[in-house]
């Protein structure tokens, strides 16, 4: 992947941080999800005062990709106020392992956006849980 594909990714990340609704931790991240065919999907935080319905800006962009017809992914970039950008939480860590097995993760601090640090989805979650075994009864 080109180097430019990814500060582009995480310009974009960075930009959809704007439109967080995070009233209550004040935390804003962004999200920016690249295809196989180079369309970015973006999204971010968005808290609810029943705190537990929180979804984070990683899964809102993955579900407006998935909602959106896409399936392949290659790259999502995660940006916040974080000293060596945001770690993806567990529960994104599994819908990523779910629909962008394959993905690159790049998180970096909105303040150094050029200071990205880059993980494979499988060294986030090793051994994820993919489907229910055909042995459930
Ligand atoms: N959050 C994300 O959006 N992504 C992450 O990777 C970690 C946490 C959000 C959820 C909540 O709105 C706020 O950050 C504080 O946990």
């Amino acid at each position: 992947m080109p180097a430019i594909d990814k500060y582009r990714l995480v310009r974009a990340a960075a930009k959809a941080r704007q439109q967080a609704v995070a009233p209550y931790s004040k935390f804003k991240v962004g999200a920016a999800l690249l295809t196989r065919s180079g369309r970015i999907f973006a999204g971010a935080n968005v808290e609810s005062a029943s705190y537990g319905l929180t979804c984070c800006a990683e899964r809102v962009a993955l579900f407006n990709a998935l909602t959106g017809g896409r399936r392949n992914f290659s790259a999502i970039a995660v940006v916040a106020r974080a000293r060596g950008g945001p770690m993806p939480c567990g529960a994104c860590r599994q819908l990523l392992a779910e629909y962008a097995p394959n993905a690159v993760v790049w998180v970096a601090d909105s303040g150094a956006l050029r200071a990205v640090r880059e993980f494979s989805v499988r060294e986030l979650l090793p051994d994820a849980f993919l489907e229910v075994p055909s042995t459930a009864d």
